[in-house]
């Protein structure tokens, strides 16, 4: 799992529109579900494009199966982290917690959604559960 900047801040910043569940809470939710299917869920929170590439980049060489990323910021930004991405050719789900197509126009256009096995917003902290879901099923299926 994979989480842009500001992400840290989660269930303080803007709970009305991120809501109050922290990023720990999530962690700990994901690591449960992924370990009652065997399967190894790691987090990884950057405020910082480089690092979040250097992440990705590092996750070929470890075989990593999935992605579940939610770019915050960087999702109407950048291109590097898309190309990042689409350089690894993992399979990755696009996770908003808010509705961005209901937000302002700068929010409206992602540029890893064209690219993504699938993308989920709206749901709030739901969605990274959503994302897994569909992960552990695409893992049994593969
Ligand atoms: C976000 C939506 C982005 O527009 C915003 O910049 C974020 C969070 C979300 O999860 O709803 O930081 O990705």
């Amino acid at each position: 799992m994979l989480h842009g900047p500001n992400l840290n801040l989660l269930g303080t910043r803007e709970p009305e529109i991120y809501g109050h569940t922290t990023l720990t809470d999530v962690h700990q939710a994901m690591e449960a579900r992924g370990r009652a299917d065997g399967v190894l869920v790691e987090s990884f929170q950057s405020n910082h494009e480089g690092q979040l590439i250097d992440r990705i980049q590092a996750a070929a060489a470890e075989d990593v199966r999935f992605i579940i990323i939610n770019p915050a910021g960087y999702t109407h930004t950048s291109v590097a982290l898309r190309d990042a991405l689409a350089a690894v050719a993992i399979p990755y789900v696009e996770v908003h917690l808010s509705n961005i197509h209901a937000r302002e126009p700068f929010r409206q256009h992602s540029y890893f959604s064209d690219r993504a096995a699938g993308v989920i917003c709206g749901l709030g902290a739901y969605g990274y559960i959503a994302a897994l879901e569909f992960t552990l099923s695409r893992l049994r299926d593969h």
